[in-house]
Parts: structure tokens; sequence; C-alpha cells
């Protein structure tokens, strides 16, 4: 495993932590959202120390971390959670009081092409993390799993945390699963534990496989625009520095062994979303092309989130059109940071994802 030499004194030499000297593994932290969690994290406790355990796959990217990465409470390692090696080396260095596990494949469209590896890594990850969770008597494991377990959610309703599990492609299915699992780490074993569904969430540092970042980023570069099927699913959206905090709340308040809904309310089709981009961005729907549906496609998601409002005092602090903003402008500004991965290996994972979409619909 590769880490940053130059942070491992101040890990070893501060092993007993204090409430303001936690130690945070995070993993998955070279992703989108784990990077935004951590650079929130230096700047909320200056005192946690923080570990990045990432295998670095396609999605994950050091670059995300070059504003935090001299900090000397922050170190990388760089690992596989589905691999018990990787992982009893990171928890034997640095016995974290807190695990933050986002670690996942987390792209529905290559779930529905290659299942296998969602299921390696979302599901025997996050069993190989608990068992070291509970060898090494880690304060809380929190999992980072989404609204998708819930599957489609018909008329106008919305589900709280007791509603069946109806995962409805691979991705999904395989987060549901770790869901269970960390159910039987409370039950059986006694581990403490949060599980937190977030709906949609976009920001800063999103890979462009996701539909934000792919409208932005081909619409700024004069290319078609893919709307799967009709245009009119519906996804509930999130600022990732909301997500963040909730994170954040739950691991620090959240009861052991309870699931919280995190979602805004904000409801949108992604037809109307799309016109609303291009709009903010001044270029015409024009680029818009209807292309062949997803597989087993979920019309909507919709989460009722006022658990975690009520008990745990957390609601979204980012007005939605004014986080679109922020985001588009942070893309604009940042368009060395998109055109590195869309000259790398993600342009042949492009052409894997939407060349037979636009063929069959020719
Ligand atoms: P992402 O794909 O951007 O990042 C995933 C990260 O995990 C990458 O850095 C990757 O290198 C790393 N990783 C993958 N396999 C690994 C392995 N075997 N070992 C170690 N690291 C590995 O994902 P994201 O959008 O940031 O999502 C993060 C988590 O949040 C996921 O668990 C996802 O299910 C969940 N989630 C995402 C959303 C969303 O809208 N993006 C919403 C709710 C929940
Ligand atoms: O709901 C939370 C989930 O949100 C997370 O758990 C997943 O990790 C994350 O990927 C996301 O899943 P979605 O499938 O909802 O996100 P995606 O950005 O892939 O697609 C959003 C919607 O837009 C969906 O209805 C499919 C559609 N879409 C997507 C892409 C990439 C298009 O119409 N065209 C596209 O090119």
């Amino acid at each position: 495993m590769e880490t940053k030499e130059s942070t491992f004194d101040f890990f070893e030499k501060d092993k007993i932590s204090s409430d303001e000297h936690k130690i945070i593994l995070v993993t998955g932290g070279a992703g989108f959202i784990g990077s935004n969690f951590i650079r929130y994290l230096v700047q909320r406790y200056p005192n946690f120390k923080i570990i990045n355990f990432d295998k670095l796959t396609y999605a994950g990217n050091l670059n995300n971390l070059t504003t935090i990465e001299e900090n000397a409470n922050y170190a990388f390692l760089k690992g596989d959670v589905a691999d018990p090696k990787d992982v009893k080396t990171v928890f034997e260095q640095f016995s974290p009081d807190y695990v933050v596990h986002f670690a996942a494949e987390s792209h529905v469209d290559k779930s529905i092409i290659n299942p296998d590896i969602f299921l390696k890594t979302n599901i025997m990850g996050t069993q190989i993390l608990l068992n070291y969770s509970r060898e090494h008597k880690v304060q809380k494991f929190v999992q980072v799993s989404t609204d998708e377990v819930y599957g489609s959610i018909p008329g106008d309703g919305s589900v709280k945390e007791d509603a069946h599990i109806e995962p409805n492609n691979p991705y999904s299915a395989s987060k549901a699963s770790a869901d269970l699992l960390l159910r039987v780490a409370y039950q059986t074993y006694g581990q403490r534990v949060n599980v937190i569904r977030a709906c949609n969430n976009f920001g800063n540092y999103q890979f462009p496989e996701k539909l934000v970042p792919v409208v932005i980023h081909n619409a700024l570069n004069n290319l078609e625009i893919p709307i799967y099927g009709d245009g009119k699913n519906i996804r509930e959206w999130i600022h990732v520095e909301d997500h963040c905090r909730a994170i954040d709340v739950v691991m620090q308040t959240g009861k052991s062994g309870e699931t919280y809904n995190v979602g805004t309310g904000n409801k949108w089709k992604n037809i109307d979303l799309v016109e609303l981009i291009l709009k903010k961005l001044d270029i015409k729907n024009d680029l818009i092309s209807f292309v062949l549906d997803r597989k087993g496609h979920d019309k909507r998601y919709s989460v009722d989130s006022s658990k975690i409002r009520q008990e745990l005092g957390w609601k979204p602090q980012i007005e939605f059109e004014e986080g679109l903003d922020q985001v588009i402008t942070w893309y604009k500004n940042h368009m060395d940071w998109i055109e590195e991965i869309a000259s790398g290996k993600y342009m042949t994972y492009y052409d894997d994802i939407y060349k037979p979409r636009m063929m069959e619909t020719e």
C-alpha cells in the first residue's frame, strides 16, 4: 500500500484520541462525496486526524484533494476495501475511532453492464470493514447508503426509513445488501452503526458520468446531451456540502442502530433540470438528444427526511438554484480538471455507455 510518509509521526504519537482528536477513517475519500467530506472535516475540525483509504479506481482522483493534501492531520493510503490484507493494515496502523464508508462502485449504468465488481466492492468490502471495525472496537461505523435502495416511489409519496427495501438495479441491490450487513453488525455483534440514505448529490468534483456534470461538460463542449427515455424520471437533489453536514451530524450524534434519510424535497424531472442548466449556461436546447432508456430505470425517488431533521436538528442550508449556480461556475473555472478526466480512460467508458444507445435510436 502507498502511504504519505510525512504524516506518520503525528499519528503514531497520538494513538489515544480525545473528543477533539478523533481519528476518522474515510473510505473512498478520493471520490466525489468522500473528497468533499474530507475537505469539510479538515476545515471544520482542525484537530481531527483523517485517513483517506481509497483504491483509486477510475472514479478516484487525488486531484480532488490538492487543497488539503499538505495538511499534517491528513494521510492517504491506497488500498482495496475488498482485500482483507489492505484493511487489516490500515486498522493496525491507525486504530480509527470512526469509520465513514463511502468507497463503492457508484454508477448505475456500469452496474447493469458488469454487476460483479459492484457485489465485490459494495458488499464484501463493507463486511470486511465491519469485521475489522469490530475487532478494533470502532466507536461508530457510518454507512453512506442511498435512497435508491427503496426502489421507485409511486405517486407523489415519500418513504420513511422503515419502508420496504426494493432495489431494481445491481448497484442499488448491492447497497441494500450492505445496509442489511450493518443491521446484522448491530443486532448480532452489538457494533455501533448508522446508515445514511441520501438523495442525488450534485457539487464540485463530481465525476462526469453522472447527469449534472455530463450536461455541463457536454454543453460547454457543444456535444449532444443524452436524455434517457422520455426524460420524465424524477430525482431529488441535494448539494454535496449539505450531505456532508448530515453525515457529520449522524456520525457524532446519531443513535446507534438507526437509519437516517437525507433529502431536500427538491425534485426535478430530468428534462426540466437539463433545460434549467442549459438556460443558466445560456446554451440552446437543441443539443438535447433523447436516447434509449436505462434498463429497469427507476421512475421516481423521494425520501421523507423528517427523522434526521427532528431528532438530530439537521436541515439543508443551500438553496437549490444558488447551489446549482455555484457548481456551474466551479465547472467553468475547472475545465482543466474535467478535461484531464475526459482525455483519459473515461472516454472509453463514455463510448461503452452511450454508443449502443445512440445506434439503436438512430
Ligand atoms: P464515486 O464513484 O465518485 O467515488 C467512489 C470512490 O470509492 C472512488 O474514489 C473510488 O476510487 C473508491 N473505491 C471504489 N472501489 C473501491 C475499493 N474496492 N476500495 C477502496 N476504494 C474504492 O462515488 P460518490 O458519488 O462519491 O459516492 C460515494 C458513496 O456515496 C457511495 O457509497 C454511493 O453509493 C453513496 N451515495 C452517492 C450518491 C450520489 O448522488 N453520488 C447519493 C447517495 C449515496
Ligand atoms: O439517488 C442516489 C443515487 O444517485 C446514488 O446512489 C448513485 O450513486 C448516483 O449515481 C445517483 O444515481 P442516478 O442513477 O439517479 O444518477 P445518474 O446521474 O446516473 O442519473 C440521474 C438521472 O438522469 C437518471 O434518471 C438517469 C438520467 N440520465 C443520466 C445520465 C448519466 C440521463 O438521462 N442521461 C445521462 O447521461
